[in-house]
C-alpha cells in the first residue's frame, strides 16, 4: 500500500466542487489527512456537504471539479468498489445492514463469502468473519442474526465489513448519532485499536466534545467550502462553532430563559401499563405545558412505551387519559385524531416517505381526522411551513424536491416540522434532533420550549442526557422497562441520571 510513504499526505482532496440542480453542494472544499493513524474530524452545520464530500472519497458521487491524491499519486474512483480496492472503506449516515442475514455474512457481504464448488462454506466465512471481530475485540456470535443485535452492535457489525477488505482509510459519517455515552466509549475504543494499527479514520459529529476526546486534526466546511483546517490542539469549542456558523450568524443569542407556565389539567396520564416484553408497571403524568423527559440505555424501553402511547404497539394492561379524558390507543391514526404527534427515533423507516416532497411529507399528517373546511388552505399553510424552516434554519433549494435529496440533519428537521404543524396538544418525541448540527439544535429545543408554553405536553425520550437537562422541566429514568428515577431539572445531572440508569460499569 502506497499510502503515507515518504512526506505527502496520505490523502488530499483539492478544490471539491459538485452541484444538484440549483444546489450547490460543493464548493471549492479541500480535505488532507497528514499522517496514517490519524483521526480526522470533519465539521459543519446540516447541510455544508460534508456526506457530499465522503461520498466522493468513497467513490459513490462523481464531483464535478477537483482533485484527489493517495499518497502523492492522483486517483479517481468510478465506484465504492473501486475505492475500497484502493484501501477506502465508508461507514454511511444511515446503517446499512442486512437484518435478515448472519453477523458473519454481513461483515463479509460482497467480498469475503468463502466460495466453494457446490456453494459456500459456512465454517471457513464463518471463522473469517470471526478474525475481524477478534481483530475489534468485538463480543459478538458470527451466526447471531444482525436483527437480533442492539443498533451499537449493528453499527460495530459495519464497521467491521468496512475492515474486512483491509482498508487504510476507514470514513465514519455520524456513527455516534444513535449512541449513548456507554456505546460511544466502546466505539472509540475500536478507533483506538484502528489508530494503532495505522488505520485513518475521517469522522463526522455534531457532538463537540467527543470531537475533542477522539480528533487529532479537523477539517470545518461552510456553505460547501472549507473555511478551517488544521491540528484540533488549534482550536477550542467556540473557535470551531464560529468556523461553522460564520462570525454574522445569530447563534449563540441568548435563548429565553424558560418560566415554566403554568396550565391547569394534564395532557397525559399512565397508570400501570405494561408493554409485551419491553415496558412494566409504568405511571406517569405530564402537564399541559410541561416538557417531561425519559432518559435510560437503549433497550431500556424508552421507545416502546413512547411507541404504546401512540397506538403502534399493543398494550397489554393498564389505563391512560389524554387531556384529562380516557384513552385507548388503538393506532397511530386513532391517536392522531386525539391530539397526538409521534416522531420515531428512525426517520427512514417510519418518520418520512423520502421519495415524495418535503411539501408533501409535510402536509401529509395534517388532513387526518379533520373534515375539508378545517383543513388548511395551502397558502396560509406555506407561510407557517416557511416561518418553521426558518427557525430550524433549515435548507433546502425548494420545498418540491424529494425529502431523500435533503441531508441527514436537513430531513430530521422535516420530520419534527411536520407534527409542529398539526398543533398537538401532546407530542411524544424519540430522539428529536438526532443529527442535527449544534446552532439547529439550540433553535429546535427554543421552539420546543415556546411551543410548550403554549399548553402543549412533551414525553421527549433522548439517548443524549445533556439534551434532556437542556430541554426538560423533569426527567425520567428508565431501566429494564420500569421507571426507576424523577428528577427535577434543578436536580438532574449527567452523572445522577446515568447511576440510576445502571449504566455504569
Ligand atoms: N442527491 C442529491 N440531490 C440533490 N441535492 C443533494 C443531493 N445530495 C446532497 N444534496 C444537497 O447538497 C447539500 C449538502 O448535503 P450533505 O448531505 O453533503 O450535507 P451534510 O453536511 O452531510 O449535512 P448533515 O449534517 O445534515 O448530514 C444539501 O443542500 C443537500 O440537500
Ligand atoms: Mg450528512
Amino acid at each position: 500500500m502506497a499510502a503515507g510513504t515518504g512526506h505527502s499526505p496520505v490523502l488530499s482532496l483539492q478544490g471539491m466542487h459538485k452541484r444538484y440542480g440549483g444546489v450547490h453542494a460543493l464548493r471549492s472544499a479541500d480535505l488532507t489527512i497528514s499522517a496514517p493513524g490519524v483521526v480526522h474530524i470533519l465539521l459543519g452545520e446540516n447541510g455544508s456537504g460534508k456526506s457530499t464530500l465522503l461520498g466522493i472519497l468513497s467513490g459513490q458521487t462523481r464531483p464535478d471539479q477537483g482533485t484527489m491524491t493517495l499518497g502523492g499519486r492522483e486517483v479517481r474512483f468510478s465506484s465504492p468498489v473501486d475505492a475500497l480496492a484502493q484501501g477506502i472503506a465508508m461507514v454511511s449516515q444511515e446503517t446499512a445492514v442486512a437484518p435478515e442475514l448472519s453477523v458473519a455474512e454481513n461483515v463479509l457481504l460482497g467480498r469475503g463469502l468463502v466460495r466453494r464448488r457446490l456453494g459456500l462454506s459456512w465454517g471457513r466465512t464463518e471463522r473469517r468473519a470471526r478474525a475481524v471481530l477478534d481483530r475489534l475485540e468485538l463480543d459478538c456470535d458470527p451466526r447471531a442474526r444482525v436483527a437480533e443485535l442492539r443498533p451499537d452492535q449493528r453499527q460495530m457489525v459495519e464497521i467491521a465489513r468496512a475492515l474486512s477488505s483491509e482498508a487504510r482509510i476507514l470514513i465514519l459519517d455520524e456513527p455516534t448519532s444513535s449512541l449513548t455515552d456507554d456505546e460511544v466509549e466502546a466505539l472509540f475504543r475500536v478507533v483506538r485499536q484502528l489508530k494503532r494499527e495505522g488505520v485513518a479514520v475521517i469522522f463526522v459529529s455534531h457532538r463537540l466534545p467527543e470531537v475533542f476526546a477522539i480528533g487529532d486534526e479537523v477539517t470545518v466546511l461552510r456553505d460547501g467550502a472549507t473555511v478551517a483546517a488544521g491540528p484540533i490542539d488549534g482550536f477550542d469549542e467556540g473557535l470551531l462553532v464560529e468556523a461553522m456558523v460564520g462570525a454574522d450568524s445569530a447563534y449563540g443569542r441568548e435563548a429565553a430563559p424558560r418560566s415554566p407556565a403554568r396550565h391547569d389539567g394534564t395532557a397525559l396520564t399512565v397508570r400501570g401499563m405494561r408493554v409485551a416484553g419491553a415496558v412494566r408497571d409504568v405511571d406517569l403524568e405530564v402537564g399541559r405545558g410541561e416538557i417531561v423527559g425519559v432518559s435510560g440505555l437503549v433497550g431500556a424501553g424508552r421507545s416502546e412505551m413512547l411507541e404504546a402511547i401512540f397506538g403502534a404497539r399493543p398494550i397489554v394492561a393498564g389505563t391512560l387519559t389524554v387531556g384529562g379524558e380516557s384513552f385507548r390507543p388503538s393506532s397511530p391514526r386513532h391517536s392522531i385524531e386525539r391530539g397526538l404527534g409521534f416522531l420515531p427515533p428512525d426517520r427512514k423507516g417510519q418518520g418520512l416517505v423520502l421519495g415524495l416532497s418535503v411539501q408533501t411529507n409535510l402536509t401529509m399528517v395534517q388532513t387526518i381526522g379533520r373534515s375539508r373546511a378545517a383543513i388548511p388552505r395551502p397558502e396560509a399553510e406555506w407561510r407557517r411551513v416557511a416561518g418553521i424552516c426558518e427557525r430550524m434554519q433549515l435548507r433546502m433549494a425548494s420545498p418540491r424536491l424529494p425529502v431523500g435529496s435533503l441531508s441527514g440533519g436537513n430531513q430530521q428537521k422535516i420530520a419534527l416540522a411536520k407534527w409542529l404543524l398539526r398543533d398537538p396538544g401532546l407530542l411524544l418525541l424519540d430522539e428529536p434532533t438526532r443529527g442535527v448540527d449544534v446552532a439547529a439544535k439550540a433553535e429546535i429545543h427554543a421552539h420546543l420550549k415556546a411551543i410548550a408554553a403554549g399548553g402543549v405536553g412533551m414525553l421527549v425520550s433522548s439517548s443524549e442526557n445533556e439534551e434532556l437537562i437542556e430541554l426538560c422541566d423533569r426527567i425520567l429514568v428508565m431501566s429494564r422497562g420500569r421507571i426507576v428515577a424523577s428528577l427535577s431539572q434543578d436536580e438532574a445531572t449527567e452523572a445522577k441520571l446515568v447511576s440510576s440508569a445502571g449504566g455504569h460499569v
